[in-house]
């Protein structure tokens, strides 16, 4: 477990993730029994949460944050960029699994026949465009993961809390005071969460999407907050309202997989659309 290509990518595919936290909460699944998450686990899934654990450092956010959400890889449309997150197919069986753009359909699909405004139909679309950082070399432990606040006491509602003692920052005390770095009630827009694809696409679509959108991206994977209640302590009285929509996003994420494959063809005329009403041709990525 310790050359460097299982370091980057402990995952047969980034989709292993996304499936045990749709595991993780199956629909129906006691609060008690989601404590059994490590049952679910298989080695990669539990080895990509000790690199995540380890390796995601307030430093390493702050490193990341200014490499990337200064958006200078180039101007891109929507399109060009689900497109390229398609060829991010690992070692999937075509027959079985679904595209990346397939999840994102089937996500958006169930977000428009429940009868959501087309601004979340379009936040579900475009969701885990973020996965791209792995297109660009990025290892799977920083784009994907619960994501949890940096520079503060680790909550134990994380998955795998036991891992963070490898984190160098658990080493910081500094770090480990309840609000650490931070004030009480700051608002997260304060506050650093680990590095991955909620933050990027956050990022790059946060001009062109109404608030509510925004946290549904940004937030989509803090788990330990939307899930459990962790964090209340750095979150302000508008987090906690916005908080309501990361919650309604939460079940088209968790649940859609399953769900038959889109009919590329036939809805594909609605996306274009609805990706012209809200972006310009080419947007900063
Ligand atoms: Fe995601
Ligand atoms: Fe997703």
């Amino acid at each position: 477990m310790s050359s460097v290509t299982t370091d980057h990518a402990p995952l047969a595919e980034l989709d292993e993730w996304d499936d045990f936290v749709a595991t993780r909460y199956k629909q129906g699944k006691a609060e008690e029994e989601f404590r059994n998450y490590r049952a679910d686990a298989n080695p990669t899934v539990t080895e990509f949460y000790r690199l995540n654990h380890a390796n995601q450092t307030l430093d390493f956010i702050l490193k990341k944050k200014a490499e990337f959400t200064s958006l200078t890889r180039g101007a891109k449309s929507i399109w060009e960029m689900a497109d390229y997150l398609n060829t991010l197919v690992d070692d999937s069986d075509p027959d079985t699994d679904v595209t990346q753009i397939e999840h994102l359909l089937q996500t958006s699909e169930a977000i428009r026949r429940d009868g959501h405004p087309r601004w979340f139909v379009l936040a579900g679309f475009v969701h885990d465009l973020g996965k791209v950082l792995c297109l660009y070399g990025e290892p799977q432990w920083a784009v994907v993961g619960d994501t949890f606040p940096a520079g503060c006491a680790y909550s134990d509602q994380i998955v795998f809390p036991e891992f963070f003692a490898a984190n160098p920052d658990s080493k910081v005390p500094e770090y480990q005071t309840k609000y650490g770095i931070y004030s009480p009630n700051c608002g997260l827009d304060n506050v650093h969460l680990s590095w991955g694809h909620d933050e990027y696409i956050y990022t790059v679509t946060k001009n062109y999407l109404p608030e509510p959108a925004q946290y549904m991206l940004r937030y989509h994977s803090f788990y330990p907050a939307h899930k459990h209640g962790a964090y209340r302590h750095l979150m302000n009285d508008h987090d906690e309202k916005m908080f309501e929509w990361v919650q309604k996003f939460n079940p088209y994420d968790l649940y859609s997989k399953g769900l038959e494959r889109p009919n590329v063809k036939e809805i594909m005329p609605y996306y274009q659309d609805l990706v012209a009403e809200f972006f310009p041709a080419k947007i900063a990525w």
